[in-house]
């Protein structure tokens, strides 16, 4: 069934090929799922060579564990490493009909690589962004075609969790909104349609529950024990390993834009702050049986 608002089916354009701004992990974990979805060519760039070739790596290192696990066959394991390429000249996307951008969450930054995008490709090849929080509406702004751009947000682990937020911009239009919605149900995600609005819709209730975490050990407890009393609770992950699996620059940045946006309601914790500015990726060290200690270098900051 349709969500409510969103357009019939029928505008929906073909896509023969996706582009992935970025060869990140997320941007990697996009690429495996377009391609063994939608069964297309999808190539990633990144602004160097070095970071390309590390990108598509990941990915085909991501599919030999499929068919280690006998998800996938080899035939079909050789298959999706031949439709993940990568390149450093963005003109690899001229013949895209889908770019999605999963670069680092600054605003001016994927407005200027929207605009790049604009002289490569068709004029009615999708822009999409998978920004956690940033405005949509703003970031097409200045696009001779900002009606081709929309919101697709994942959740992480991308392979594993169903959501799909399709977030509808000011310009957005419904030609663009079909073939998201399109894309989504052959990528087999749970799409939903929500507004651009900050944080969208999950990302303000997540960022509100790892904010009053974060304020509980800001205050004094310590981070093992706000872990162990949310995860008894029955939640599939203690807090403070989830915020390193949405990755704390990430987590850091969507508080950051919900303090501005609502700065009653939306505290930025200190902890965390601290933590990121110290450069680190997580809260704790793990032991090589895989148990969790919070990292001294944390403890001391
Ligand atoms: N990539 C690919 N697959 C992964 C993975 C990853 N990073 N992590 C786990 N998986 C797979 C495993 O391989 C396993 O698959 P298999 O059945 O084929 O072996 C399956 O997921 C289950 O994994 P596990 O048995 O190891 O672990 P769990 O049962 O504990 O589940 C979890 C792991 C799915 C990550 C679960 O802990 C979970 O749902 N955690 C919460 C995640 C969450 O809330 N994410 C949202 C973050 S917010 C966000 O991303 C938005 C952004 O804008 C900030």
């Amino acid at each position: 069934k349709r969500p409510a608002g969103a357009p019939d089916k029928s505008l929906a354009r073909p896509v023969t090929k996706v582009g992935v701004v970025g060869a990140g992990l997320m941007a990697g974990q996009l690429a495996l799922l377009f391609a063994r979805r939608l069964e297309v060519p999808v190539v990633l760039t990144d602004l160097d060579q070095e970071r390309v070739d590390r990108g598509v790596g990941h990915v085909h290192g991501e599919i030999d564990k499929l068919l280690g696990k006998g998800r996938i066959r080899p035939d079909k394991a050789n298959q999706l490493k031949a439709l993940v390429t990568g390149s450093v000249d963005r003109q690899v996307f001229a013949d895209a009909d889908f770019v999605i951008e999963a670069v680092f969450e600054e605003l001016q930054l994927k407005k200027t690589i929207f605009a790049d995008l604009e002289k490569i490709v068709a004029p009615d090849a999708i822009l999409a962004t998978n920004t956690s929080s940033l405005p949509i509406t703003e970031m097409a702004a200045d696009l001779q075609h900002p009606e081709r751009v929309v919101g697709f947000h994942f959740f992480n682990p991308v392979a594993v969790l169903p959501l799909l937020e399709i977030i509808r911009a000011g310009q957005t239009d419904d030609a663009t909104l079909a073939t998201a919605f399109a894309v989504g149900k052959s990528l087999k995600k749970s799409c939903v349609l929500v507004k651009d609005a900050p944080a969208f819709v999950v990302n303000r209730l997540l960022t509100r529950f790892l904010g009053e975490v974060s304020a509980a050990v800001d205050e004094g407890t310590p981070i093992p024990e706000a872990d162990k009393a949310l995860s008894a609770l029955g939640l599939p992950m203690p807090p403070f390993v989830l915020l390193q699996l949405v990755g704390l620059p990430v987590a850091l940045h969507v508080a950051e834009t919900m303090n501005r946006a609502y700065p009653d309601r939306f505290a930025v914790s200190e902890n965390l702050a601290k933590v990121v500015a110290a450069g680190k990726s997580s809260f704790y060290v793990w032991s090589a049986d895989g148990k969790p200690s919070v990292d001294p270098d944390v403890e001391a900051l």
